[in-house]
């Protein structure tokens, strides 16, 4: 029997997430979405893809849930983007309202899927959906450091002019001004990147990163990012379908590691088949370690504004 990867949302990322993913062979993609017409019409265009490729999985684009049932992951990428005028606390309650009805209708089609989290603010959208699911911390997890680690290392290797394979990084935190960058554990080949790339230009690439997200919004002007979101999604999608136990860069459920108590914040963790098999503690300086409890304070404030605590 084929595997099943439920994709909510057919924008820029969850379409180009269920092509990846369907790409790959190893599982049946149902896609959904709000709009009438839009899932269907793109997972046909995958399905007739299919033989030029040559895999055989199945492509469904859905208005509904009744195909999603029995999936073994859900990834949800839908909501809405900021609109002119909308605050960052409109956006919350906007997709406060489609995380939540999404991931109620996923736990009673597929009670024992794990849902991947990429609908943004996104340590919050992972909390609602852990709430609303009732699922154990190892089956809802967010995508956003594997995002801010490829652009980081990306960073890195184009500065150095080296492959990407051999730049080892981690990004820790949530995206934008309070992501916890690793640089004494970020390596090039094994030496450490301190002593390849002077202060000054490492600060650079730092700060870029933080930025990552709004530098291509600045050029896209009406979107944003979504090749290196759905890359970031389909690793973690691959780590769990593939029982690979990747450590990788997650938003999961913390219970006291990092000395932080119920809530969703970007760490390492071991990703398999179990979902969030493991959380990492890596060892952190104390700037790492204030950065990371600042994290976690943002990711309260919305909390407490989505009513969940
Ligand atoms: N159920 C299913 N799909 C929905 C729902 C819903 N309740 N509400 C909205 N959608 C769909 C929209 O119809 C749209 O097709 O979600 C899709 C969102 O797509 P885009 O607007 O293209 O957004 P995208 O760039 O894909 O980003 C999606 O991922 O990276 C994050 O910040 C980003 O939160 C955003 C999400």
């Amino acid at each position: 029997m084929h595997r099943k990867v439920t994709v909510v949302g057919a924008g820029h990322v969850g379409a180009t997430l269920a092509q990846r993913v369907a790409e790959r062979g190893h599982a049946d993609v149902v896609l959904v979405d709000i709009v009438e017409g839009l899932p269907q019409g793109m997972a046909l265009d995958m399905q007739e893809s299919a033989p030029i490729l040559g895999i055989d999985t199945r492509v469904i684009g859905t208005n509904g849930y009744e195909e999603t049932a029995g999936s073994d992951i859900a990834v949800i990428t839908a909501g809405v983007p900021r609109k002119p005028g909308m605050t960052r606390d409109d956006l919350l309650k906007t997709n406060q309202k489609i995380v939540a009805s999404v991931t109620e209708q996923l736990a009673k089609h597929s009670p024992n899927t794990i849902i991947i989290v990429i609908s943004n603010p996104l340590d919050a959208m992972a909390q609602l959906a852990k709430h609303v699911s009732g699922f154990p911390r190892q089956r809802v997890v967010g995508m956003a450091g594997v995002l801010d680690t490829a652009r980081f290392r990306s960073f890195i290797a184009l500065e150095l002019d080296v492959s990407v394979k051999d730049v080892q990084a981690y990004v820790l935190g949530s995206h934008g001004d309070s992501m916890v960058p690793l640089v004494g554990n970020t390596t090039v080949g094994g030496v450490p990147v301190a002593e390849l790339i002077p202060p000054k230009q490492l600060d650079a690439i730092v700060q870029r990163t933080r930025e990552g997200g709004a530098e291509i919004v600045n050029y896209l002007k009406t979107g944003s990012a979504f090749y290196a979101p759905s890359a970031a999604g389909a690793q973690m999608v691959d780590a769990i379908l593939m029982d690979k136990k990747r450590i990788l860069p997650c938003s999961a459920y913390l219970d006291g590691e990092y000395g932080i108590n119920g809530l969703f914040v970007g760490v390492p963790v071991k990703l398999g088949a179990a979902g969030v098999e493991q959380i990492i503690e890596v060892k952190l300086t104390r700037e790492e370690q204030a950065g990371l409890a600042r994290c976690a304070d943002e990711v309260r404030q919305l909390v407490d504004l989505m009513g969940l605590s």
